[in-house]
């Protein structure tokens, strides 16, 4: 196992890297470097394994070290390494937006590509804002978002975003015209829902309360992640969703749904607005849909939308928008490889199967010292740790290193911790991963 084992380098070596979301100084004090993935394990530079319980970061759904990838990307490389997709075209780029409309929520059959979820978003968002120009309504400019929401870190993004830390030091950089929805986390109501939380559908009805205080006819789109997954695993109210369409259809708005963590397989359906039975106007996905192998982004768009930019003379370009990597053929090659293993081994839908063992592990952490919130669905799980006094995180950070040093890959988020492994877990690891979990939060003071 240990033989291609990169060494680590000596502590003097990581000055150069400026690490992102990285406490810098913390890290390179006491790294944490991973050399190897193959299926649900990581190992560490000393040849150490460790269960990946976040699918790196929340990417790699069918597991780490996949050859078809591995074959696909190493082919295509040889074959033709790049092309452009400004008025050039390659075939594999026509292949993999066919075979992402056959498996799209209804009618979300026009894709453009992206390099990121952030890049996805901030396309998405400029998609809206176009489409209301193209039908005469060009003064459709604002946009609803909401607390906690985490929309990757373009400037639109981070605006349309609610998390204060990615806000704050950009305050006065943001885009004009953003207001925000409340989120939907209420411990006093929901505490340890299983599955989704039985109330707060009302919430959606703020929605009502921004239009009528900004107008309809100034609100390009609402963006919501049905699932929060950045601020801690944030669950939707049952029938909070279906409301926010009702509203959005009432008075014209678009409804853009981020699937960045929730697509592909992680709540049991390819996506989360087919687990919800409710279809967004865009959605935005990135991540998984390279299985985490290279960086590749799609924002998925209603027919409706593209056919509105589809006018005028037809050599005029309809959207000036693009990146030198859309549709790179490389990271084509990785999705389209990536959709065969998950058609090959159902695991768009295996989360489903897994869910209620899922469930039930998560919530056998109820009782154990300082958990004040369980939260799952499919195969994403929160565990919510009261604060330390004074030290936000502090509590949550410790939980975090102590279940690495386990051999136990989580992710921190303030006091929260969220679990979303490879969508190929068997029961066992879930087993080890949650009793990892909870014998690091029964000895953490
Ligand atoms: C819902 C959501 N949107 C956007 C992003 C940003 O994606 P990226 O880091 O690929 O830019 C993320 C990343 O975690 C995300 O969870």
């Amino acid at each position: 196992m240990n033989a291609q084992l990169t060494p680590a380098p000596a502590n003097t070596e990581l000055d150069a890297f400026w690490m992102p979301f990285t406490a810098n100084r913390q890290f390179k004090a006491n790294p944490r470097l991973l050399a190897r993935a193959e299926g649900m394990y990581y190992w560490d530079t000393s040849g150490r394994e460790v269960l990946d319980g976040v699918a790196g970061l929340w990417c790699v759904n069918a597991g780490h070290g996949r050859r078809e990838i591995t074959e696909a990307v190493t082919k295509q490389l040889a074959t033709m390494d790049y092309a452009p997709a400004f008025q050039m075209g390659h075939p594999i780029a026509f292949e993999l937006a066919n075979r992402l409309a056959k498996i799209a929520p209804p009618g979300l059959d026009r894709i453009f590509f992206t390099n990121s979820g952030s890049e996805s978003v901030d396309t998405a968002l400029k998609i809206a804002i176009g489409y209301h120009r193209a039908r005469g309504a060009g003064q459709r400019t604002r946009f609803i978002g909401r607390e906690k929401g985490y929309h990757g870190v373009g400037f639109g993004g981070m605006s349309v975003g609610g998390m204060v830390n990615n806000r704050k030091f950009f305050g006065s950089s943001m885009l004009p015209g953003v207001d925000h929805m409340s989120h939907t986390l209420d411990l006093e109501h929901n505490a340890f829902s299983r599955g989704l939380p039985p109330w707060g559908a009302h919430l959606a009805n703020e929605l009502e309360r921004l239009i009528a205080l900004h107008d309809a006819s100034t609100i390009a789109a609402v963006i919501v992640e049905p699932i929060s997954g950045s601020a801690g695993v944030v669950l939707p109210p049952v029938g909070y969703l279906k409301r926010l369409r009702e509203i959005c259809d009432k008075h014209d708005i678009l409804l853009i749904f981020d699937e960045v963590i929730t697509g592909f397989g992680r709540v049991g359906r390819p996506f989360a607005s087919l687990a919800f039975d409710v279809t967004p106007d865009l959605m935005t996905t990135a991540k998984g849909l390279t299985n985490g192998a290279l960086p590749m982004g799609a924002v998925f768009a209603q027919r409706k939308i593209y056919d509105a930019f589809m006018q005028g003379p037809e050599n005029t370009i309809e959207l000036f928008h693009g990146y030198t990597y859309s549709a790179h053929p490389v990271a084509c090659a990785a999705a389209l490889a990536t959709l065969d293993v998950y058609a090959k081994e159902g695991l768009l839908t295996r989360a489903a199967s897994l869910s209620s063992h899922w469930e039930n592990a998560v919530h056998s952490l109820r009782g154990l010292p300082h958990v004040v919130d369980l939260r799952n669905y499919g195969l994403i799980g929160a565990v919510e740790l009261e604060a330390r006094q004074g030290k936000p995180g502090a509590r949550g950070f410790e939980v975090f290193l102590k279940c690495f040093e386990r051999g136990v890959m989580v992710r921190q988020t303030g006091d929260t911790i969220a679990m979303s492994p490879p969508l190929i877990i068997e029961g066992k690891q879930i087993d080890r991963l949650v009793e990892t979990l909870g014998a690091v939060i029964r000895e953490t003071a």
